[in-house]
């Protein structure tokens, strides 16, 4: 019999860097999910807060709560899965000051049962990674296209571009790498990024990097759930691969069961007592 694979942990994510070996993670928001893809051999789920778009249907992330973020976390760490669990920082529950950054972090280790937590921003945020981080907090990075600077970025648009387009992009964006990873920030997931950047940035930081449409060089790569199964009728960014299309598959089970209960195919005798 096989003995179940040992559970993830944060220096686990340390030793794949160093021995070469691509991180994978997905974001969960729920129980039966986090089963299939635990089951899966997935390495890190992300409760982003990628859940007010695909689970409750905002436009934005801006409008999630810290309740709504602990109570997603909960349905995912019920599920016990082995993956490393980390929690996503909602908009504004870390940017106005270190002491309610720090009690945030808490309430989604304490009542979440987060492993770690993931929060947006660079050299910005730097002095708040670490005051967590020195609450012995496992702190994610989250640089680049920050989907919570929606408004500043004037849309989802992708960061860091050669000069000319974006001057002073690429070496802001370079120094809000440095500033994470310095700060004591385990892993940082890089958005949005120019593959050539996101290669430069994962070669010299010593901590791995995360990749969702940062190309192929980055230590790890990071998607949403609900994108790679063909859940969501958002736009589909150019970074997102679709797997399966299951709106295509679900639609066609509903149709199925409509027209079998209205032509009284459904259900039959197998169905029934008696
Ligand atoms: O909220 C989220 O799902 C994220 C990932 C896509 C990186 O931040």
């Amino acid at each position: 019999m096989q003995a179940n694979p040992p559970k993830v942990t944060v220096p686990d994510m340390q030793r794949m860097k160093a021995a070469g070996q691509k991180i994978t993670a997905l974001t969960a928001y729920d129980y039966p999910f986090t089963r299939i893809l635990d089951s899966c051999g997935i390495d890190v789920l992300l409760v982003g807060d990628s859940l007010a778009t695909v689970v409750q249907g905002f436009d934005t992330t801006l409008p999630v709560t810290m309740d709504e973020m602990v109570y997603h976390l909960k349905l995912v760490t019920r599920a016990r899965p082995r993956a490393l669990v980390v929690g996503d920082m909602p908009f504004l529950s870390y940017q106005a000051g270190v002491c309610a950054a720090i009690a945030n972090a808490g309430r989604l280790l304490k009542e979440g049962s987060a492993e770690a937590i993931k929060l947006e921003g660079g050299v910005n945020i730097a002095r708040v990674i670490k005051a967590i981080v020195n609450m012995d907090i496992p702190v994610m990075g989250h640089i680049g296209l920050t989907p919570q600077s929606v408004h500043r970025m004037g849309g989802f648009k992708v960061q860091g571009k050669k000069a000319g387009r974006q001057p002073g992009a690429r070496e802001r964006l370079l120094d809000d790498a440095c500033a994470v990873a310095d700060a004591g920030a385990f892993a940082v997931v890089l958005e949005g990024v120019p593959m050539d950047l996101a290669q430069e940035i994962s070669e010299k930081l010593p901590i791995p990097t995360i990749g969702i449409g940062a190309g192929p060089h980055c230590d790890g790569q990071i998607l949403v759930i609900h994108d790679i199964l063909g859940l969501t009728e958002r736009f589909s960014p150019k970074f997102v691969k679709r797997y399966v299309d299951l709106r295509g598959v679900i639609s066609q089970a509903v149709n199925a069961y409509i027209d079998e209960v209205r032509t009284g195919a459904f259900p039959l005798d197998a169905h029934s007592f008696h």
